[in-house]
């Protein structure tokens, strides 16, 4: 195995320190990057992550003392699924100085690392994400849990993860779609907050869609380091981190309203078409610039269209567990790499964007 060097971004989130490292062959070194006081590993993985797994068991060896599958069905995001690994863990003799792995996309991540959570109060884990949206996203932030059937991630935990390992070699199985969908959550995070990481990453598109591994690093290692310097700051949610939502707002009432078969990603796209009415009317954003970014999402693309019957979306708007007393904490684009929270913006001005809104 040649010598990797990784790039590292650092995570701080109270007390709590982290480290994401960004680079190609990482996994096959992971021994190096994975951290526990024991040095013992518990490894829980989706059964679609084996080309990441597989590397992982070779460079760990016996540090491995438990190998298991999670279900990563969105449907078994549950506290039964949780149960089950806490379970395993303790069968297998978990100890307050092991730590967990979680080797998959953000349903693996957000299980496992909410079992770690609560496993003895609380032992150490590390992340493995396997998708493009785990990477930019679910993996780093530490907000783990599981769905409830009054809604979504409505349980769970602030618990960051010691080491979260970056590699382009647990995708290549990736499908395209669940590829491009994760791509569209990178991007938002540029869009929200750097035009210098936007601008090149846009212009590069058909070589990210290609699955260059130099461009993939760059837009992840950007977008981890936007979403990285945003939790740092504002490790629990309020100001700051809420400018992670933008394209949010009428993504989660896509997802919902589309009976969950569209991917979130997906979902969100279409949530920042829709974005990028309100922003033009509300907050300024330049006609070329959104122009620009909706050129880049077609470029992601094609989505396919969420249902957008009003009474649907409105109803759906008004369960979002984001909505304030204020009203709706919509995001929107003043320039892009320049995000605002705006509380002012009504669930008919959202309504009639998701009216005109177009990806073609
Ligand atoms: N904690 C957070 O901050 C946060 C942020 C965003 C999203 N999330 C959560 O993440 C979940 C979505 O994560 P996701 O988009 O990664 O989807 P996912 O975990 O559902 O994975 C998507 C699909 O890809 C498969 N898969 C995963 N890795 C693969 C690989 N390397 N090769 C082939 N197939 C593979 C999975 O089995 C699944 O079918 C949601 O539950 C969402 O709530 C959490
Ligand atoms: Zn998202």
């Amino acid at each position: 195995v040649t010598a990797p060097d990784p790039e590292r971004v650092r995570v701080r989130q109270g007390a709590a320190e982290g480290s994401v490292w960004i680079g190609s062959g990482i996994l096959a070194a992971a021994e190096r990057f994975l951290v526990s006081p024991s040095r013992r590993l518990l490894l829980f993985s989706s059964a679609a992550a084996e080309a990441a797994v597989e590397p992982l068991r070779r460079a760990l060896g016996a540090r491995v003392i438990l190998d298991r599958v999670v279900d990563d069905r969105e449907a078994a995001k549950t506290l039964v699924t949780v149960s089950r690994i806490v379970d395993e863990a303790l069968q297998a003799g978990l100890r307050r100085d092991d730590a967990l792995v979680a080797v998959g996309g953000g349903v693996v991540t957000d299980v496992v690392g909410f079992a770690a959570a609560i496993a003895l109060r609380g032992v150490m884990w590390n992340a493995v994400p396997t998708t493009t949206a785990g990477m930019a996203d679910a993996a780093v932030g530490g907000k783990t849990g599981v769905n409830h059937v009054l809604g979504k991630n409505l349980i769970g935990s602030f618990h960051p993860p010691a080491a979260i390992l970056v590699d382009p070699a647990a995708l290549t199985t990736l499908p395209e779609r669940d590829y491009r969908a994760g791509l569209v959550e990178a991007f938002k995070a540029a869009w929200i907050a750097d035009p210098d990481l936007a601008g090149p990453a846009s212009r590069r598109l058909p070589a990210l869609l290609s699955r260059d591994e130099n461009e993939l690093l760059a837009l992840i290692a950007g977008a981890v380091r936007i979403k990285a310097e945003i939790v740092s700051a504002d490790p629990r949610e309020s100001d700051r981190r809420r400018l992670l939502n933008f394209g949010h707002t009428l993504g989660h009432a896509f997802e919902a309203a589309g009976g969950f078969e569209l991917r979130h990603g997906e979902a969100v796209a279409w949530g920042i078409a829709a974005a990028l009415e309100v922003s033009r009317r509300r907050a300024g954003l330049p006609a070329e610039e959104a122009d620009a970014v909706r050129r880049a999402l077609i470029q992601l693309g094609p989505f396919p269209s969420p249902r957008r019957e009003p009474e649907m979306l409105a109803s759906l708007l008004a369960r979002d567990k984001k909505t304030t007393a204020g009203g709706l904490a919509s995001v929107l684009l003043e320039r892009i790499g320049r995000a605002r929270v705006d509380e002012t913006v009504s669930a008919a001005e959202w309504l009639e964007a998701a009216a005109i809104m177009s990806l073609s």
